[in-house]
């Protein structure tokens, strides 16, 4: 029986009871699992918590802003803000192949990571916001994707090296408990409620060589798309398209298309919205959005991003296609 209060009282003594007066660190990805550990553990220990925040420059428009505004400001939640852009991007340079991305995304994270994990002298005790379906996972040995999902979601190695404990307080949570948890720890819903998003960020939803100017483009049409489908709520069911979907995004294509505008002809790059229903991630079907969101989110993302003059839909369910286009 799953009562609430009562779970947030015994998981805040077990934690204090393992962890004892020493200091803790996690790495907080702005995920859901990360930042409900994040205030699960600030509520048990307060200040003996450091959250180490990379900002690979591969985040979601104002991602930073809010994790910062969400868990420093409102729950007082020590955080350590790492602008890892230029070092991130300078690793990226010329970088296409998907899983050569992902390495080297993967790899720049722990150091940038662990980098801030050593000034850190006292911290005895590394915290994950690792979930039962995370255990369940590494336990089944899996291979390709997966393995890279795992090393770099649970920043694999770094117990090891730095010599700390493991500390993961939502082990024994499915994503649903998770959620509820966040909610009673003072989470807003909007970040307790989001959709999944890679660890490797924008960088596998660039098609090939990641540049910081593509970025850019991308943070800016995704914001339009993700902004419209959470202000347009289906009749039907009252809810809105953001949550009728399971996962959805923009993807930016380097490839360019050449569109008019005024009097003028214009040669610019394409960007493809994706959004997929899905109840486990494995199959997914291609969300029958409203030809009228399509047609105000392609409208909007044309007219307010300039270097975009073209919007496709991804008309592609998975087998045989993957959710993210990398
Ligand atoms: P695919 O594209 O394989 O994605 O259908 C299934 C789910 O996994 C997410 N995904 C990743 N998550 N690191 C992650 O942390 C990755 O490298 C990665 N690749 C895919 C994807 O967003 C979807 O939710």
């Amino acid at each position: 029986d799953w009562n609430m209060p009562d779970y947030v009282t015994e998981a805040v003594a077990r934690i204090r009871e393992q962890v004892g007066d020493d200091e803790v660190i996690l790495g907080l990805s702005g995920g859901v699992d990360s930042s409900v550990a994040a205030a699960l553990i600030h509520k048990a220990i307060g200040d003996k918590l450091t959250c180490v925040f990379v900002d690979h420059g591969l985040l979601r428009l104002n991602e930073g802003k809010q994790v910062m505004e969400v868990l420093h400001e409102n729950l007082g939640v020590n955080i350590v803000h790492v602008n890892a852009e230029a070092k991130f991007m300078g690793e990226l340079e010329g970088v296409a192949d998907p899983e050569a991305k992902r390495k080297i995304i993967g790899r720049e994270f722990v150091e940038v990571f662990q980098e801030e994990a050593g000034k850190r002298k006292d911290a005895k005790w590394l915290a994950q916001g690792t979930i039962y379906p995370d255990v369940i996972e590494s336990a089944a040995s899996k291979t390709g994707k997966a393995v890279a999902i795992k090393s770099h979601h649970n920043v694999g190695g770094l117990p090891e090296t730095l010599n700390l404990k493991l500390l993961e307080p939502l082990r024994e949570l499915f994503k649903d408990e998770v959620r509820e948890l966040g909610i009673a720890l003072g989470l807003p819903h909007h970040m307790v409620y989001r959709h999944p998003f890679p660890g490797p960020g924008l960088g596998v939803r660039i098609l090939g060589a990641v540049k910081k100017e593509y970025a850019d483009l991308l943070r800016r049409a995704d914001a339009i798309f993700i902004e419209e489908l959470r202000n347009t709520i289906d009749p039907e069911t009252g809810r809105s398209w953001y949550d009728l979907t399971s996962q959805a995004f923009a993807v930016f294509l380097p490839v360019k298309s050449v569109g008019v505008m005024g009097d003028g002809r214009t040669y610019d790059y394409v960007v493809a919205l994706r959004a997929v229903q899905t109840s486990d991630f494995m199959t997914a079907d291609w969300a029958p959005l409203p030809y009228p969101l399509l047609a105000k989110v392609s409208g909007r993302i044309i007219n307010e991003v300039r270097g975009i003059n073209r919007v496709v839909y991804d008309v592609s369910s998975k087998p045989p296609a993957t959710i993210e286009w990398e």
